[in-house]
């Protein structure tokens, strides 16, 4: 038995933090790009960019040397609505202070992005575009062929049913033909791994994701959903000291006055 301790547990504090639904799986994006340690990273979806720069962060500092890429038109689609420049302004300015050796922002359709890459050349992909099954079918089925052997597909709100989301349709199928991890928490992140490559190298993380023991598997989920619980109270309660001590500030509003 192997004892797996997740680099997130002792040294990852967020670097950047947004709004966003895929804050709980921070902690395991940034073990996992140790865990892969890739040479090629595509993130297809990236908005505010918080799930792209935990990858980063994890790459920055486990000196790895990962490119990576950023994926979006920062236009917005039917589910986030247009949203403003000041977005892209903001990603692009983050990326530039701290990742711009390593990372470079695309801005273009991902379907544009596509003859960027070659056939079996990335790693691991994160998809978190528009989120109806036919356009989550037709981003997987483009990409898919990028992805090496053996590398990792990412797919974010398979547990999301609201409006016409249909990612969680969509990894059913994908569950009966691929090997595969899903975790619950944050509407849920799917972790696909494509077959072959040199799995005798695995590191712990991707021998529990893919361990053949249901309860091996269980475990981890447990663990990650634990984390993400915590690190959600420790924000909320992070909150609500700043608000406590803004009021204490600003005694008129503290006293009802203001
Ligand atoms: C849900 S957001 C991404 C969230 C982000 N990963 C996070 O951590 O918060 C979806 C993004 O995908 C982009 N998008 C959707 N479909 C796209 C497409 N076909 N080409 C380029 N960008 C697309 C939208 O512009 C939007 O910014």
């Amino acid at each position: 038995m192997s004892i797996y301790f997740p680099p997130s547990l002792t040294e990852f504090k967020p670097r950047w933090q947004v709004f966003s639904t895929w804050t709980e799986h921070m902690p395991f994006g940034y073990d996992l790009i140790a865990a892969v340690r890739p040479r090629t990273l595509v993130e297809l979806g990236v908005y505010r960019g918080l799930s792209y720069f935990a990858f980063c962060q994890s790459v920055q500092t486990h000196r790895l040397k990962t490119r990576c890429y950023a994926v979006d038109t920062w236009e917005g689609d039917k589910h986030t609505d247009s949203y403003g420049e000041d977005i892209w302004e903001e990603v692009s300015a983050h990326n530039k202070s701290h990742y711009s050796d390593f990372s470079t922002l695309m801005r273009m359709t991902f379907e544009a992005a596509l003859p960027r890459f070659e056939d079996k050349s990335v790693d691991l992909i994160h998809l978190d575009g528009l989120h109806t099954y036919e356009a989550v079918k037709a981003d997987f089925e483009n990409w898919y062929p990028k992805l090496r052997a053996g590398g990792i597909f990412l797919f974010h709100d398979i547990r999301a049913r609201l409006q016409d989301f249909g990612v969680w349709r969509f990894w059913d199928e994908l569950e009966q033909e691929h090997e595969t991890f899903a975790f619950d928490q944050g509407y849920g992140l799917g972790v696909l791994r494509k077959p072959g490559g040199r799995r005798k190298h695995d590191r712990p993380l991707l021998r529990l994701l893919f361990h053949p023991e249901q309860r091996e598997r269980k475990r981890l989920k447990d663990f990650y959903a634990h984390v993400a619980r915590h690190a959600e109270l420790k924000r909320k309660r992070e909150r609500q000291v700043k608000l406590r001590e803004k009021l204490k500030s600003t005694p008129r509003a503290a006293a009802g006055k203001g």
